[in-house]
């Protein structure tokens, strides 16, 4: 099937793009692996006209919003984010409402449709600097608190408006595993993602992206590493650092959607070249001016943004 597969490819003229939670199979077939950041970043810089993204809707979304000519594919078209559906447009109105002054920072685990009302996206790779140069002291953020809360703590300056929505995934991930994690491993080095609950990040020796996470894992002197988040990113983690000893914090956390995608509907997707990820004209141009302003240096350069 792999070799199938490289053939589809080849002959639509299509590029691999796959999030770091995906199954170890996908990451393997896959052109181009990496955190929200990255595959944002690359989407917009690919030759090939097809992208076919196995992640879930609003990472295949981004790419999209971000390369308007370009085919994006989403090969398994139910792999959402129950995060991202936390907020609708009409809560974050309200919220803007009761708010005028605040500038808005969306995380990109939302909809086109979010994305289109707020001023600036922001990912777990960049929030905190989003946030720090957003040019207004009051700043909306939706829609994970967790990650929201951690952004506070980085930046005291600013008074942050939070969504109460959070990932099931990292929700589940308590203090008490912190414990029974240093118990069972002592010295290890114990990281976890902002989208975790802030008594989680507030006991772990770094709060990172899954790109950070791999970053650290690289750098580090440390031989052993508690990992706190999806699962699938220690498989990347021990592919790439097979000297090293990675475990989950306490119970192994999965995210169904991510898993959602198996070689089988990435072998359709390139015979069929469907399902395609379609988005409203005027909802993608305005989705792209908070998704510009997010890459944008200039963003990050107080004044320069409107
Ligand atoms: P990263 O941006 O760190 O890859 O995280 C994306 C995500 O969905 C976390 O649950
Ligand atoms: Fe959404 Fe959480 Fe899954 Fe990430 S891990 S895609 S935030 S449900």
């Amino acid at each position: 099937m792999k070799d199938r597969i490289s053939r589809l490819k080849r002959e639509a003229g299509a590029v691999i793009l796959a999030h770091n939670y995906q199954l170890p199979e996908i990451q393997e077939i896959a052109d181009h692996l990496g955190d929200s950041l990255e595959l944002a970043r690359i989407s917009k810089q690919l030759s090939e006209e097809v992208i076919v993204f196995c992640g879930v809707r609003f990472m295949a979304e981004t790419a999209k919003i971000l390369s308007p000519d370009k085919k994006v594919i989403l090969p398994s078209p139910d792999a959402g984010c129950p995060l991202a559906d936390t907020i609708e447009p009409e809560q974050l109105r309200d919220l803007q409402g009761k708010h005028p002054e605040a500038w808005t920072v969306s995380y990109v685990n939302t909809s086109a449709a979010i994305k289109a009302i707020s001023d600036v996206c922001c990912t777990s790779g960049n929030a905190a600097a989003v946030v720090k140069n957003a040019p207004a002291e009051e700043v909306i953020f939706v829609p994970d608190r967790n990650l929201g809360s951690w952004v506070q703590k980085q930046v005291p300056d600013k008074r942050m408006i939070l969504w109460p929505g959070f990932c099931y995934v990292h929700e589940l991930f308590r203090a008490e595993d912190l414990d029974e994690a240093r118990r069972l491993h002592p010295g290890a080095e114990i990281i976890v993602h902002p989208e975790c609950r802030p008594e989680v990040a507030a006991g772990a020796d770094y709060v990172l992206s899954t790109a950070g996470m791999l970053k650290r894992a690289r750098e580090s002197s440390a031989k052993k590493f508690i990992i706190g988040t999806e699962i699938g990113l220690i498989h990347r983690l021990k592919r790439e650092n097979p000297e090293n000893e990675f475990y989950s914090l306490g119970n192994a956390r999965i995210c169904v959607n991510m898993k959602k995608t198996t070689l089988s509907d990435l072998e359709y997707a390139l015979k069929t070249g469907e399902p395609v990820i379609q988005i409203p004209e005027e909802t993608r141009t305005r989705a792209a001016r908070a998704l510009e302003n997010m890459i944008n240096p200039d963003y990050h350069n107080p004044g320069a943004v409107s």
